[in-house]
């Protein structure tokens, strides 16, 4: 696995033509140091997916479903999303379990079904800002983690992990980055803990979400830091977001890790 990841999260952002207009804009960039992943919503993501193709830039969906197929109005399968271009696909983002009920144990069967179909989790983890100043960040973090992934083995496709403390993601300031990156071998052990440490260090990366704009990215994207960004806001607009990726190639331009675990 090639760092630094610059992964775009549309959210509910953007209209087809919208979407097909800024993916065209960040492939005619020729980024090409990293490895740059947009997630498009479900209804855009083929349109998207005709733009990425034979490009170095990479299709991933926003969520995905437990179940592989059947009778499950509204959802969709990791078959469907593989079938159309996807290779990755975000798991368990806060807005998902803040807002849809999404549990440890629901995000760890979405991460099972993503595996099945070939796709790579981004298993997003984060406290909440109580959590937090109740000093039980680590603890919820293990927690995320290893019952997400209990049991599970992780696939040839890989494992990205995506720590967003939740209080950072905006329209909430940012981290500063001795705040995230204290809660990176806490994520990194219990990675191990959980898929081996073996899997860990050579399947799975830990990468870093909330309010990552340019300006900022490099505080948390380094070598031996984190593996790379999950950006919302700032992925709307190509300016900043390439720059945001010019940023991050540039801290990994002189050492390139395969793994930060
Ligand atoms: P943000 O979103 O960059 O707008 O804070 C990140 C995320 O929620 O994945």
């Amino acid at each position: 696995m090639q760092p630094p990841y610059i992964i775009a999260n549309w959210k509910m952002n953007l209209t087809r033509s919208e979407s097909v207009t800024l993916a065209t804009a960040v492939v005619a960039s020729g980024s090409k140091g990293g490895s740059v992943i947009l997630c498009p919503s479900f209804p855009n993501i083929s349109s998207v997916a005709d733009v990425l193709q034979g490009t170095t830039i990479v299709l991933g969906a926003q969520d995905v479903s437990s179940a592989e197929r059947g009778s499950f109005t509204g959802e969709v399968s990791a078959a469907m999303l593989a079938a159309v271009g996807c290779r990755y696909v975000i798991v368990g983002h806060s807005e998902r379990r803040q807002r849809f009920g999404e549990t440890n144990q629901i995000i760890g069967q979405k991460v099972s079904a993503a595996f099945r179909a070939g796709l790579t989790p981004i298993l997003c983890i984060g406290e909440k800002r109580d959590e937090r100043d109740a000093g039980q960040a680590r603890a919820v973090v293990r927690a995320q983690v290893s019952e997400a992934l209990a049991g599970t083995e992780v696939s040839a496709a890989g494992l990205i992990v995506a720590y967003e403390p939740v209080w950072a993601i905006s329209p909430n300031p940012p981290a500063r980055g001795d705040e995230a990156l204290e809660m990176l071998p806490v994520i990194t052990d219990s990675l191990s803990q959980s898929v081996g440490v073996n899997a860990a260090r050579e399947r799975c990366v830990v990468i870093y979400g909330g309010s990552v704009g340019a300006s900022n990215v490099t505080e948390f994207v380094r070598p031996g830091k984190f593996a790379g960004a999950l950006v919302g806001r700032e992925s709307l607009a190509a300016d900043e977001f390439l720059r945001i990726i010019a940023e991050a190639d540039a801290a990994y331009a002189t050492r390139s890790p395969r793994s930060n675990v």
